[in-house]
């Protein structure tokens, strides 16, 4: 997508200088800054401390980490233990672990002179996999958008999402997004509700890129949703997802549960943007098998903001309050309407995933 004009992507590989380099999210929405990532600690760090994140932007990221350090040491001790350090970063988004996985299958078989080069090439390929994947599930997405703009002619429809699924989040496009994106592009009218998404914040994300789109949109409490789609304010929700079972439960930011129990109760179409590479196709039941990140209680007790001098932190709870930060949550697919994939929507149930995905499913059952 486009950063005033120019275009960019979340990650990319800087040829002329033999270097990765990543947005930082660290300091968005309020300054674009572009950071090189070099060793496998500073791959380390930047998924843990969320200077990338989104789960197929940490499984691209992963990817680079595991070319550079082919390019420093391309053993199979130093291949494995890439692959441990970078797998322990984040435990929800299964992308992390699909992208390594493939990494490795790909990179063992051959002889270490050869591995550098080799997955340099696999990155730049998952990179550009990513970006097709999510076009995709915006042109599917988009149909769905169509359909509820054809009954209410000459005015927006209105979606609500949660967290940032947005391109920032993925290399390109986004997948949450994407469909947005394709409305506006098609001149389909759309205002989108964006949940800021505490702790973190990820809704002033994107804010930021609808806002750089001239996509119309607000951003709105997370306790706001429920009211909204009570007033008929919501025609449709649409949000990302780190991790969905081989039955459709969803595991997405901390919140999506919540929304997606407002929009049943009001009838409201609940959506759920899906890359085939964030099916676990080895796990069943969301709700008992996919591990929810605990991140920092200073994320809830602290809030980071722009000033006057810069950007900041400070602190919202009395001094020695204990925080809680579960970062993630499940929606269970009986609460889902669809799952909007590259390969078209189905419904969230393993008939409806493994339909789309037999070559996947049938991979998996071994
Ligand atoms: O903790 P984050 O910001 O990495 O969580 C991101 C999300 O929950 C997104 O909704 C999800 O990864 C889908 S991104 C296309």
């Amino acid at each position: 997508m486009k950063i005033n004009g120019k275009p960019f992507r979340s990650i990319w590989y800087d040829a002329d200088q033999a270097v990765v380099r990543i947005i930082d999210q660290r300091w968005l929405p309020h300054e674009l800054r572009i950071t090189t990532l070099k060793t496998l600690e500073e791959f380390e760090t930047a998924i843990v401390e969320m200077w990338v994140r989104g789960a197929p932007l940490i499984g691209a990221t992963a990817a680079y980490g595991i070319a550079e350090q082919m390019a420093r040491d391309p053993g199979d001790g130093s291949l494995e233990q890439a692959w441990e350090r970078l797998h322990s970063t984040r435990p929800t988004a299964i992308n992390l672990r699909w992208a390594l996985d493939r990494c490795r299958a790909a990179l063992l078989p051959l002889s270490p002179q050869d591995r550098a080069q080799a997955a340099f090439q696999l990155a730049h390929e998952l990179c550009d996999e990513d970006v097709e994947i999510n076009r995709s599930i915006g042109l599917h997405g988009l149909k769905l958008i169509r359909e509820i703009a054809a009954k209410k002619p000459g005015e927006p429809v209105r979606l609500l999402t949660h967290c940032n699924a947005g391109w920032i989040a993925t290399v390109d496009f986004g997948t949450a997004t994407s469909p947005m994106y394709h409305a506006a592009d098609a001149g389909v009218p759309i205002h989108v509700w964006v949940d800021e998404t505490r702790p973190r914040n990820q809704g002033a994300l994107t804010s930021w890129e609808l806002g750089s789109h001239g996509i119309s949109h607000a951003y709105i409490t997370d306790n706001a949703g429920g009211h909204l789609m009570q007033r008929g304010q919501v025609d449709m929700v649409i949000v990302g997802t780190d991790r969905t079972t081989a039955e459709g439960d969803v595991c997405n930011k901390i919140g999506t549960y919540l929304k997606a129990l407002a929009a049943r109760d009001n009838g409201v179409p609940f959506y759920v943007a899906l890359p085939s590479p964030t099916i676990d196709w080895t796990v069943r039941d969301g709700l008992t098998e996919i591990p929810i990140e605990e991140r920092s209680p200073r994320e809830v007790t602290h809030i980071q903001g722009q000033t006057a001098d810069g950007i900041s932190e400070v602190q919202v709870t009395p001094d020695g309050t204990e925080g809680g930060n579960p970062a993630f949550d499940v929606t269970p697919a009986r609460l889902v309407t669809g799952l909007i994939t590259e390969r078209g929507i189905c419904a969230a149930s393993e008939q409806g995933l493994a339909g789309l995905f037999p070559d996947l499913a049938s991979k998996a059952a071994g």
